[in-house]
């Protein structure tokens, strides 16, 4: 880990246009339009797993100590072999004309690179996963939806692996998602046609067609473990919400587990990530790397993730947020305010390192599964 010293500015007092993270939202909504606010907003059905995504953090308790608070505490920590200044990576999100901007993921790399942690870039991203990684020199994972045919998956990932990415995320998606608020908005993607990260060329759009056409039979986990062995880059396998499917993917090949719902956005009415997180520890044991999304917004939310047994967060919406607020600057100003939060939160816990948290700060019986 870098010797670059922790010190966290805590004044109040700021020349910087935002101060809040509620304040970055603000702007956002104020600034998309009503049919890109849905797009990124939404979710599934009656948006319930939506909403508890959110939900579920707001009844985590902390238990805070007295006399045991720690005054500067260690916000950096290594997930992945990645030295991250706190422990949080940019979630692969997509699909929006240029992500809300026009300078896209190379904007949120940026930013990324200015605060200290990693980008994961999805295959549905704003520019080719070449030029993302020629302007980010964070940009070291790249989401890959298994589809089509054996071949063609590993040839894209011999081109993300000879772009500089260091790992594969994993994603499978068997069927469109009942998503009412694009249905009423009649949505479709501006950029469908491009940029080209579908197929092992520079632009493939069959591939993408491919990725799209719903009506091709989807893989299976036999099919999935055959190319996570043969891949020339290591996996990790985004989705999973049990026990027994993190046990699959383990017995699969993949290196590391992401927990997610997708934020929402693939079927109503399923468990919230932080829900499912601790039995999906137990049944992998400490040793595996879990990273953990849906729902994020505060640094509150990352020490609960944490302490529930995450080694680090994804942050999806809330980045879009600073990508449509204000570009670069948005995305950078976010992920500053989370750090300050998280590590007032370590603070006060009585936490002086990540490694310190765990699920003795969160107050008994306020999480069940804690
Ligand atoms: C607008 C939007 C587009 C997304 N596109 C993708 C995608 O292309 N690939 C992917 O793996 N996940 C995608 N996601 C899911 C995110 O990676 C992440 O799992 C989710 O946003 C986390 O939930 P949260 O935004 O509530 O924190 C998308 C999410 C949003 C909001």
């Amino acid at each position: 880990m870098s010797d670059k010293p922790n010190r966290i500015d805590d004044r109040y007092a700021t020349s910087e246009k935002y101060t809040t993270l509620r304040g970055i939202y603000h702007d956002a909504k104020r600034r998309l339009s009503e049919i890109d606010w849905n797009y990124l907003s939404c979710g599934t059905g009656d948006e319930v797993t939506l909403r508890e995504n959110t939900a579920v953090f707001d009844k985590v308790r902390f238990e805070v100590p007295l006399f045991a608070g720690i005054s500067n505490p260690d916000t950096r920590t290594n997930v992945l072999g990645f030295d991250l200044s706190f422990p949080a990576f940019i979630a692969p999100f997509g699909g929006g004309e240029a992500v809300f901007h026009p300078e896209g993921h190379l904007a949120i790399g940026r930013a990324a690179a200015a605060v200290g942690i990693q980008q994961m870039v999805p295959v549905a991203a704003s520019h080719s996963l070449e030029d993302i990684a020629k302007a980010s020199s964070v940009a070291s994972v790249f989401q890959l939806t298994f589809v089509g045919d054996e071949g063609g998956v590993l040839e894209m990932i011999e081109r993300a692996k000879a772009a500089g990415y260091k790992y594969i995320c994993v994603t499978y998606s068997p069927i469109r998602q009942w998503r009412e608020r694009m249905m009423e908005d009649r949505f479709s993607l501006r950029n469908e046609s491009g940029p080209s990260n579908f197929g092992p060329g520079k632009s493939d759009p069959a591939a993408l067609q491919e990725l799209l056409d719903f009506t091709k039979p989807r893989w299976t986990w036999a099919q999935a473990a055959s190319v996570i062995r043969r891949s020339p880059l290591p996996c990790i396998v985004k989705g999973v919400s049990s026990g027994r499917d993190a046990k699959a993917a383990i017995d699969a090949g993949a290196v590391g587990l992401y927990v997610s719902n997708y934020g929402g956005r693939t079927i109503d009415r399923t468990p919230t990530a932080l829900e499912t997180l601790p039995a999906i520890r137990k049944a992998v044991g400490k040793d595996i790397p879990i990273v953990l999304d849906s729902g994020i917004r505060r640094g509150s939310d990352i020490a609960a993730s944490i302490a529930l047994g995450a080694d680090a967060v994804a942050l999806g919406r809330l980045i879009a947020y600073g990508m449509a607020a204000d570009g670069e600057h948005g995305v950078r100003r976010t992920l500053e305010l989370l750090q300050r939060e998280f590590w007032t939160t370590l603070g006060h816990l009585g936490c002086s390192s990540v490694a310190e948290l765990t699920a003795d700060v969160i107050s008994p019986g306020s999480f069940p599964a804690a």
